[in-house]
This record gives C-alpha cells, structure tokens and sequence, in this order.
C-alpha cells in the first residue's frame, strides 16, 4: 500500500499529536514524521533523552518513541518549516470551551485551529492535504476551507499552493492509547475529494484492516466524533444517577451493572460507577453540542444532552457532601488521605478530573489533605487547586504537616499518606490502590476511621475481610454498606 505521502507534519505536539504521531512513524518508516508545537518546553521534554520525562504518561509510548525519534519522528518548534516541508498536515491543537464572548461557557474556542489554517496558508508549498484530528464542531472544515483557499488565491503564482481538507477525528482514549491507535475500532475519515481520502486511507491501511476505515462526508465524520463522546459520558451519568439509587435502596451498583451489561443491546463497557467523568473531552464536546444544537435552533436537543454534565456536576458534588455527613458533619482540621489525582488510572493527565472539585469541596470546608498519585506531579496539583502544597520529596520535611500550617500536602508513599488520617478517599482507580493492606494501615489511622471508595478499588472479597477492622466504609452504588 503506498500513498506517495512522504513527509507529514503534526501541529499540536500534546495528548493526541504525540501519541498518535509515534504510532504512525512507527507503522510508516517510510514517512517522515515531524511534530511541532510552538510550547517549546513540551518539545523539549518530547526530546529528552531520560524517557521517564516525557511530557505524557502513556503505556507503550516510550518504547516507540525510543524506536522511531532521530529515525523518522522528530519533535520540533520550526513549525514554519516543517509545514512548508510537508505534503499532508494534522491539526491537533487544543479546542477548548471558550470562556469569554458569544457562546462563553459551551463553545469550542477555535482560535488555536485558525491560527493553524493561517500558518498553513502562509507557509505550506504545493498541494498540501489538511486533516482535521482536533474534535471540532460540525462545518469548521469550512472555515479552514476559506482561509486556505482565501490564500492560496493569493499567492497561487509565488507558491503554487492548493489544498484539500479532510476530517479524520481521534477516538484514543488516554491510558489505553496506544493500544486504540494501533488497533482501533474504526478510523473515520470525511471528506469530498476521493483521492485525497484514499491517500489518508492507505496510510491507516499499513496496519489497519480496511473494513474497519469508514468513509464519510466531512460533516458526518466532525458529528460523528461530538456524538460518540456524548453517547459515552452519557452511560457515565446513566449508571452514575442509579448508583445513587443503589445507595439508597440496599442495591450494589456492581450487580445492577453486570445484570443489565449481559443484554447485548446495552453491552457491559462503560458501565462502571465512579466519582463523575473528568478528561479534556467529555464535558467540552457535550457543551459544544449543547451550543450547536441551540444554535440550530433546537433546545429541547440542547436541554437534554446538558442534564448529562449537569448530573456529572451533581454526583461529584454529591460525594464530597456525603464525605462531610459521615465525618460527623465537619472535616475542619480532619486529615483527609486522597488517594488519586487523576481523571482515570494509567494517566498524568488531571484535566477535568473528579478529584479537582471534590478536593476544593473538601478544602473550602477546612479539611486537610494528604494527596498520593503515581504520576501526577504535585505542581500540577497545586496549580489545579490553585494551593500551594508541601511534599515529603521536595521540601524534604520527615513529616511536613505538623511543621506548617498549609492545608495541601503531597506524599509518594501511600502509607505515609494514610498515616493519621480521619478518612481516606479513592478517586483514581490506579492498581497499586487495590493492593493496599487494610489491616494494617488502618492502625495507623485516627478512630473512627473512615475509607470512602467512588471507584470499586474494594474487592467485595475484600470488603468482607476489612469489616472485621475497626474501619468505617462507604463504597459507590454499595447499599449494603451504611
Ligand atoms: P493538548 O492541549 O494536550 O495539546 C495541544 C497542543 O497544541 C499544545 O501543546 C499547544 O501548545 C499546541 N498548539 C496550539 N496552537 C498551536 C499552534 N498554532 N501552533 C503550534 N502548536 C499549537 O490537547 P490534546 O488533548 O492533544 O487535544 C487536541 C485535540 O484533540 C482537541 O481538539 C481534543 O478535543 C481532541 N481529542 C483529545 C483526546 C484526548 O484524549 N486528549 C482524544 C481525542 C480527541
Ligand atoms: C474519551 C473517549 O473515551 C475517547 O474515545 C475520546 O477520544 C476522548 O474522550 P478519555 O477521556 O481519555 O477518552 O477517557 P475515558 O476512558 O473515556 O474516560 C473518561 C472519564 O469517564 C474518566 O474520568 C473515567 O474514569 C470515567 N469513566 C469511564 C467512568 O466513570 N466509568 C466508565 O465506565 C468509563
């Protein structure tokens, strides 16, 4: 299969360009690969040469990147060049939620994509194809369309430039990337010239079956991406309102998931109850539908897909709340032990994760917490609660919380962590958490102690034996623990 494809650039070197960049270098060595970002910081650490200090944590990635970097995958800040140099252009920038002006709080910001197709028009050579993988709302193609053509018209004599685009959304989902890019469910391209599609397609068909490649047209493939996120963080909220039910009935969430996911029209993936769904995306591209959907003039569309944030918002809120009710109604001046800063396990990244508002519920009520996470960094909590926060490693302080009067500290050891604390809350369902040994480190806990676990770490197995402790415990959807 070849696509005469020979040197691509990647605009965006985080979450998706990195990740999905080092896949396709690795499965095309033919190809050159090149990944720019105009965060020279990241592209730094993207060339460090300790892997371990790569800018995102994801399994499988370092042994690529040690495979393909300086061969055919390069990380660089000469975005200017490398899009000149290039035949085919990803557009993997960030689109977030804008936070100011028409659509404040729903719309995507689309100002980093068109800085993009403004930095492709001027500088790409050429026929040039651009693919959208930045999730994008529905006819943004068209923008990109106009300002490239808007260029090439221009300057069509000087640089000879012209273009096709293309909508090619990601579907990885973090922790598991890897994995999802090189065998994905599907890989959706959009699109209205053939040939531009066939020569996308040929490069995805070097490792992947070609059955599993739809064609679309651009539209359907950029609402194809919103409403695949939407249906997902809709099963969230779905198992998460009846876990509440389950609390307050005497049913297990765990059994009422497993009984309904053997119906194969439901299917049992997504159907685990947690502390609310966090990631960069699900919540964004729900809003972002929710903004569309009004602006077509449709508000019974946009009320229903919000109730799916708004009972995210809810039951984080709801369990921070319940933290406080069992703690005797107060948590001021309680050592609280966090176990898990990340949006999912197997991720650094903390975008949206349950833990930021739980964590700020609990501080506002003057709670003390002691944070463990195996790959979040404590900077990067202390800047998501806006706090600053005390480590055992960096300030090299034996035992920090009886030195100062900070409400935030961060311990790598889990038992140090646990050491006199009131309560201890799993938000992040990292193995290690599973593995713990409660029958020993509830003794050093403060009586009554307390384990609230929003993410099934407790075995029912488990459970059982630890009922035998001295321990208090609260598990999601569990109405058989009160
Ligand atoms: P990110 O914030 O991790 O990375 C985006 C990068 O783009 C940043 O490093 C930023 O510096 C860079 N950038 C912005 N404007 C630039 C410009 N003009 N020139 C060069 N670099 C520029 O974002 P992400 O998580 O990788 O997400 C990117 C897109 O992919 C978003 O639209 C997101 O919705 C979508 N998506 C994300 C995921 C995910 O799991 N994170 C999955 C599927 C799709
Ligand atoms: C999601 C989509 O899955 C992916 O296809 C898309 O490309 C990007 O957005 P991501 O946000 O990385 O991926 O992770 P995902 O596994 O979907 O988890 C999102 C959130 O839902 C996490 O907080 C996770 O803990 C939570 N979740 C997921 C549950 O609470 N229960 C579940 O059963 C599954």
């Amino acid at each position: 299969m070849t696509s005469g494809i020979k040197n691509i650039c990647c605009i965006g070197a985080g979450y998706v360009g990195g990740p999905t960049m080092s896949v396709l270098a690795d499965k095309c060595p033919e190809i050159q690969v090149n990944v720019v970002d105009l965060n020279v910081a990241r592209i730094k650490a993207w060339n460090s040469r300790d892997l371990s200090k790569l800018p995102i944590f994801e399994p499988g990635l370092k042994e690529i990147v040690e495979r393909c970097r300086g061969e055919n995958l390069h990380f660089t800040d000469e975005v200017e060049k490398k899009i000149s140099d290039a035949d085919m252009i990803f557009i993997s920038v960030n689109t977030p939620t804008k936070t100011s002006g028409v659509g404040a709080g729903k719309a995507s910001d689309l100002k980093w994509v068109e800085a993009c197709a403004r930095e492709v028009a001027k500088f790409a050579k050429g026929h040039t194809i651009v693919v959208e993988k930045s999730t994008l709302p529905v006819r943004t193609a068209e923008v990109i369309k106009k300002i490239l053509e808007a260029s090439a018209s221009s300057v069509a004599e000087t640089k000879n430039a012209s273009f096709d685009v293309l909508s090619n959304p990601e579907f990885l989902a973090e922790g598991t990337a890897i994995k999802d890019l090189e065998d994905p469910d599907r890989v959706l391209i959009g699109g209205e010239n053939e040939k531009a599609i066939e020569k996308l397609s040929d490069i995805y068909q070097r490792w992947v079956p070609e059955e599993k490649i739809l064609k679309t047209n651009i539209w359907s493939s950029e609402l194809a991406k919103l409403t695949s996120n939407a249906f997902l963080a809709q099963r969230i909220s779905s198992i998460n309102s009846i876990s509440a039910l389950c609390e307050a009935t005497g049913a297990d969430i765990r059994e009422v998931s497993r009984a309904i996911g053997t119906d194969t029209r439901i299917g049992s993936k997504f159907l685990t109850s947690g502390p609310g769904f966090g990631g960069s995306c699900f919540k964004k591209d729900i809003l972002n539908l929710v903004y569309l959907s009004n602006h077509f003039g449709l508000p019974e569309v946009a009320n229903f897909w919000e109730e799916v944030v708004n009972l995210n918002k809810w039951h984080q809120n709801r369990i921070s709340k319940l933290i406080v009710k069992k703690l005797f109604g107060t948590v001021s001046g309680k050592k609280i032990a966090i176990l898990g800063f990340a949006f999912k396990a197997d991720t650094n990244d903390t975008r949206e994760s349950a833990a930021i508002s739980i964590c700020k519920d609990l501080l506002e009520e003057g709670a003390l917490l002691k944070i463990n996470d195996p790959k979040v960094s404590p900077e990067q909590i202390s800047q998501d609660l806006s706090q600053k926060i005390l480590t055992d490693k960096i300030n090299k302080v034996k035992n920090p919380i009886n030195q100062t009067n900070e409400c935030c500290y961060f311990f790598s050891d889990i038992n140090k962590a646990i050491d006199g604390t009131d309560a201890v809350v799993i938000l992040t369902e990292w193995e290690i958490y599973s593995k713990i040994n409660w029958s020993e480190v509830c003794k050093t806990m403060r009586k009554p102690s307390w384990i609230f676990d929003t993410r099934s770490s407790i075995s029912d197995e488990t459970l059982r034996t630890i009922k035998k402790y001295d321990l208090n415990i609260w598990r999601i959807g569990d109405g058989s623990v009160k």
